[in-house]
């Protein structure tokens, strides 16, 4: 449906799948901020996709290309058909979820725990590729609870490589607890393993591995970009977006002005004007994610504020994001362009 430019863009640089996080009003305005870096999804069930609101969920501005929809689910059948629902609406790709880890999501099979049955992966995956001609990659961990081997590694990886048409391999560079850590801190406690993610590309050249797990600046990145063939950025591409402003230049040489702060709060309160015509939508579904755009600038915390206040915010007025912008300014001398 929204085919991609002739130049495709690649996977040198990527936001992370994240739930409750990168819903579609977060990519748009990642989008604004980034041409080039590949968006993922938040994680979808493919039974949501397929017997729930498809539309809904599935939806997404063509300008948020090129992106991807993050699958989670172990049945080959039921991923296949949201697999070729999702490519009807034009996703860039498919990936399977095998790195979380939580409790809700172990006892429904998938996930995390699908790195041990490696068969099952085998499956979906295929089925998946069999249903679309965009690629369908896979996102999973280093490994399982306290196991610290390299070598299950290799094979859960040399094994789908051989096996399916995967080519596009994103590791999370941390072991998943799967019994006794949140979530949350299946995030930063178990040890991230970057030499491991290393070795996976020195062993299978021909992939396309990506990293993830704790990178935090566009340093960091540049030094993972020396090993790998991509940087998949998280926690740190939300809670502070403005990180993502300098990739077009530094990591795909593309040189087009870069928005100013003026230029980005007008075209979020256009695309809030737009979004709040529909009655179901709400400002604070959009302002939420807009809250570490003056991350370490002065006047951080009057925007914040201004965009968090449930008060003002029932208005539903696209007019308090500029409001709020003309706060953070107004506490300062500085000059944020
Ligand atoms: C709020 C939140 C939700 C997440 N949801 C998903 C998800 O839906 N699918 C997934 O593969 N990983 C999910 N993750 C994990 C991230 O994709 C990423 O692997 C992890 O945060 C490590 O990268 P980072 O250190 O750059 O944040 C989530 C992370 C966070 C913080």
């Amino acid at each position: 449906m929204n085919p991609l430019p002739e130049t495709k863009p690649s996977r040198t640089l990527s936001v992370a799948p994240m739930l409750d996080w990168t819903d579609k009003h977060y990519r748009f305005m990642a989008r604004l901020i980034t041409h080039h870096a590949w968006l993922y999804t938040e994680m979808i069930h493919a039974n949501a996709i397929v017997y729930g609101k498809t539309n809904d969920l599935l939806q997404f501005h063509p300008q948020e290309q090129p992106i991807a929809l993050q699958l989670g689910g172990s049945e080959p059948e039921l991923l296949a058909k949201a697999a070729q629902m999702a490519a009807s609406y034009g996703y860039n790709e498919i990936n399977l979820n095998c790195g979380c880890p939580s409790p809700r999501v172990q006892k429904g099979a998938f996930g995390a725990c699908l790195m041990q049955e490696i068969q099952k992966v085998t499956d979906c995956l295929n089925a998946m590729q069999d249903s679309v001609s965009i690629p369908v990659t896979i996102k999973h961990r280093i490994g399982l609870d306290k196991a610290t081997d390299y070598q299950p590694l290799a094979d859960f990886v040399g094994t789908l490589r051989h096996n399916t048409a995967c080519r596009v391999f994103i590791v999370h560079a941390r072991n998943a607890w799967l019994q006794g850590l949140s979530p949350k801190d299946n995030r930063t406690i178990p040890p991230l393993r970057y030499d491991y993610v290393y070795r996976l590309k020195q062993e299978f050249p021909d992939l396309e591995i990506i990293i993830n797990g704790g990178i935090r600046t566009n340093d960091d990145i540049a030094q993972h970009l020396q090993h790998v063939d991509g940087v998949m950025v998280g926690r740190e591409a939300y809670h502070n977006p403005m990180i993502m402003q300098a990739w077009d230049k530094r990591f795909y040489a593309d040189h087009h002005a870069l928005m100013t702060y003026p230029e980005l709060v007008t075209a979020l309160m256009d695309y809030a004007r737009h979004e709040l015509k529909q009655p179901q939508v709400k400002l604070q579904q959009l302002t939420r994610h807009y809250l570490g755009l003056l991350h370490g600038y002065p006047g951080a915390r009057q925007w914040r504020q201004l965009l968090s206040d449930a008060a003002l915010l029932k208005s539903n007025q696209a007019e308090l994001i500029w409001t709020a912008w003309q706060a953070a300014l107004s506490t300062t001398t500085a000059t944020i362009s």
